[in-house]
């Protein structure tokens, strides 16, 4: 268990003492200022905010140890599947281990390969405090990020989820993007964006857009992205054992925005549907001979070899929206595009 040492405890003190003194210098105490637009504080109203109730909002009671414990309940804090096997390659950086995400924000890059890669801790998402307002959750990052697949799409998740889409997203672009023409190579078994696409699929972008009979939204038009975006689901207020630091999605939140009372995520039966659909174009694939069930994995996964364009980006498709893991509830309308286009254009 960490606890606060004197000398943190001694830090904490002293920058308190620096936020009084300085706000006395400028005069009495003003009134909190408003909050300004797309949740920045505005510039007016700044100044009087007592720094010891800033603090406060976060460091105290019991409100830490309450991060802590919903903590607990996330993979992050466990790591186990990621950060054992690439979280001490510097080419997996900066998403599979607290060292290489810390290096990656501070310095810009890895160093090299780490010795004793470790599991996401509090430290990994929050750094030190830039400003010390009530907004300030000193997060090490929260601007747009410029995707990893083809290096020109700027993922623009909404504030804070900006934080997530640095890991979870597509790295590889999709087929026609990466090499255009009339056929393409499947030249390994683990081809595909890789496990976490979900910014790519949240934002509507990166995916093969198939031609077909049904119209795909313009990219960003999302209603949860602009209303919610990561942590509005993932990170609700922590109620019944989801959101908050679990980073399980709330069906409190679901239910919130749609006037609802469902006690799991497949509003509308679309996850239900979403499945169906994954499991019609797998077994296409199958048929086809671009996919087959691997015993010893457990797995379906793909035959390496040259494909017509169309079918490797069936597969790309099926494979990203698979791994994408919320059967849909990400962007509802266009994973339902991407899979109904996908599956009539291998008919
Ligand atoms: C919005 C929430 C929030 C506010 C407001 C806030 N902090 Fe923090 N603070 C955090 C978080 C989160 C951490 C990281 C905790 C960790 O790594 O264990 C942190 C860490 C720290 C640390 C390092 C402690 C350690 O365990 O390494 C100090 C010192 C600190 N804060 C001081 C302050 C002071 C002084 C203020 C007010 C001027 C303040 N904080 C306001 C959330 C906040
Ligand atoms: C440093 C990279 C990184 C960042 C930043 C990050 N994640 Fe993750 N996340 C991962 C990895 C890697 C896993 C898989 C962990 C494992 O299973 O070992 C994961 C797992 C998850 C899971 C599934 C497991 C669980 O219950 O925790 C969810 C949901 C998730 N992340 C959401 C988020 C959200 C929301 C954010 C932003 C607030 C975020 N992540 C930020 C890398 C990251
Ligand atoms: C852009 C960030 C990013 C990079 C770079 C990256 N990964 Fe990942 N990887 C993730 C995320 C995020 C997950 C977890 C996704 C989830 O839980 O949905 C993951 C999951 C995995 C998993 C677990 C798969 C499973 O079965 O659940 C393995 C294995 C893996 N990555 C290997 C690697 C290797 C090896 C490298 C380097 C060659 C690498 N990754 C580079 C983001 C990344
Ligand atoms: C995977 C990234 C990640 C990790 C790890 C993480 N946080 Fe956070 N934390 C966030 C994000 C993102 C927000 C802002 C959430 C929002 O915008 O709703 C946040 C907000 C906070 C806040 C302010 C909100 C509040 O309700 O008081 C505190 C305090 C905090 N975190 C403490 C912690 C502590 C303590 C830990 C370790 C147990 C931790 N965080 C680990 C991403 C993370
Ligand atoms: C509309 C609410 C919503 C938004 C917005 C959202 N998610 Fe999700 N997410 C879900 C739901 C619902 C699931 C499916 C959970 C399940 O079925 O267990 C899910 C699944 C996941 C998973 C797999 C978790 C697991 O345990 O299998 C990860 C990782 C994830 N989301 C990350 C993200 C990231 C990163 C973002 C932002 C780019 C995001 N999500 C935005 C609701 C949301
Ligand atoms: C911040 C508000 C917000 C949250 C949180 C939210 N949604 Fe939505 N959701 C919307 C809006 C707005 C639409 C678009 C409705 C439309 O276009 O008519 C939508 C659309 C949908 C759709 C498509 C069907 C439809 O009604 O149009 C599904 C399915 C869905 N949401 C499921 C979920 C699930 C599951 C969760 C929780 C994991 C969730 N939503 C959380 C606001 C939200």
């Amino acid at each position: 268990m960490k606890s606060l040492s004197i000398f943190k405890l001694a830090t904490l003190a002293f920058f308190c003492l620096i936020i009084v003194a300085s706000c006395t210098k400028e005069g009495p105490i003003g009134p909190a200022g408003l909050n300004g637009e797309n949740g920045e504080n505005g510039a007016d109203g700044r100044d009087g905010v007592d720094g010891n109730v800033t603090c406060l909002v976060c460091h105290s009671g019991t409100n830490m140890e309450q991060k802590q414990a919903e903590f607990a309940m996330s993979e992050h804090s466990v790591g186990a599947i990621a950060v054992d096997y690439a979280g001490s390659q510097a080419r997996c950086a900066p998403c599979h281990s607290h060292e290489q995400f810390v290096q990656v924000m501070t310095l810009g890059k890895v160093a090299g390969d780490i010795t004793n890669p470790s599991a996401w801790e509090c430290s990994t998402c929050h750094g030190i405090h830039k400003t010390f307002e009530g907004q300030d959750f000193a997060l090490r990052s929260k601007d747009p990020v410029v995707s990893n697949a083809d290096k020109v799409t700027v993922l623009e998740m909404n504030g804070n989820s900006n934080l997530c889409a640095v890991c979870h997203q597509a790295r590889t672009a999709e087929p026609n993007t990466a090499s255009p023409g009339e056929t393409f190579r499947i030249s390994n078994t683990h081809y595909g964006p890789h496990h976490g696409p979900q910014a790519n699929v949240v934002s509507g972008v990166g995916f093969s857009e198939i031609p077909g009979s049904v119209a795909y939204p313009e990219a960003g038009s999302n209603k949860h992205l602009a209303q919610a975006s990561c942590t509005g689901c993932h990170m609700a207020p922590f109620t019944n054992g989801q959101g908050g630091h679990s980073f399980i999605p709330n069906v409190d939140a679901c239910n919130a925005c749609h006037n609802a009372n469902i006690d799991d995520y497949n509003y509308g039966g679309v996850q239900t549907e979403v499945h169906e659909l994954l499991v019609e174009l797998r077994d296409k694939l199958v048929e086809l001979g671009v996919v087959e069930y691997i015993e010893a994995d457990a797995a379906f996964e793909p035959i390496v070899g040259t494909y017509p364009m169309v079918q490797a980006q069936a597969y790309y498709n099926w494979i990203g929206l698979e791994e994408d893991r919320s059967l849909g509830a990400h962007n509802p309308k266009y994973v339902k595009a991407l899979l109904l286009n996908t599956i009539e254009a291998l008919q």
